[in-house]
């Protein structure tokens, strides 16, 4: 019952958002904050955390080249609880037909891995180098609590990849593909079972739910005795001609 109210729900979310792509996974073990506090600083990714779980952003996207899919963005997810189970979700509007695809990454994950590395590096240095031409600093959302208070941290890399998904007879358009206008949503589950933002839409399916029954009991109760009038009736009637 909670897992066909969960389709309902999320099937009425993606209604209402447009577009929606996402992501499930568990908060991992916390690592030691001193071993990754210098690298982290230094890439300035945007962070999305279990207090601060939305961010609106612009996201590159492009065509699908030879060697691979199209644009990859990078994320920083903090502040999260281990074991907890998470959704982050993607939505765009209808009219920027694009490909996403999310993926999250424990930091020894990236750290193993030479080609995830260098595409959080290459993503971090195209922002900041972009940044610096616009002369706008980029934005720090540091974590609230001092930095000596938190010892460790459950965190995760997020890796979204944008492909554009339209074909169009403007040349333009076709060659350079304008940056998605986006929210990204971290969501965490209640009970681990329902997405903590879609339990307003799922209480107001609950009580639908409860109505139907309720209305379905009473028209077969208001059907029965009906049926029972008429059999009542009839059978009146067939005594009054015997
Ligand atoms: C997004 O695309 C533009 C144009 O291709 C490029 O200049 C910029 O560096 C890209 N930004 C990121 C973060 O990759």
């Amino acid at each position: 019952m909670l897992l066909y109210i969960y389709i309902i729900t999320t099937f009425l979310a993606l209604l209402a958002a447009g577009n929606v792509e996402k992501t499930i996974f568990l908060g991992p073990s916390p690592l030691a904050i001193p071993a990754l506090n210098p690298a982290l600083e230094d890439l300035e990714l945007e962070r999305l955390s279990s207090e601060n779980g939305r961010l609106r952003t612009k996201l590159n996207a492009s065509f699908p080249t030879t060697d691979g899919l199209g644009a990859t963005s990078w994320y920083f997810l903090e502040n999260l609880y281990p074991g907890q189970r998470y959704e982050v979700r993607i939505c765009w509007l209808a009219t920027q037909p694009t490909d996403f695809t999310l993926k999250t990454y424990t930091l020894p994950e990236i750290l193993e891995d030479r080609s995830l590395l260098s595409s959080v590096s290459i993503y971090s240095s195209a922002r900041l180098s972009a940044a610096h031409q616009s002369q706008k600093t980029v934005s720090r959302n540091r974590r609230s609590t001092s930095q000596d208070a938190a010892t460790s941290d459950s965190v995760l890399f997020l890796q979204i990849v944008a492909t554009a998904d339209y074909f169009s007879l403007d040349q333009a358009l076709m060659k350079d593909v304008p940056p998605i206008l986006a929210d990204i949503i971290l969501d965490p589950f209640l009970g681990n079972v329902f997405p903590k933002s879609l339990v307003p839409t799922a209480c107001w399916v609950g009580v639908v739910a409860v109505m139907a029954v309720f209305v379905a009991r009473w028209v077969s109760e208001e059907f029965g005795r009906l049926m029972n009038s008429m059999d009542t009736r009839s059978s009146v009637e067939e005594k009054k001609e015997i």
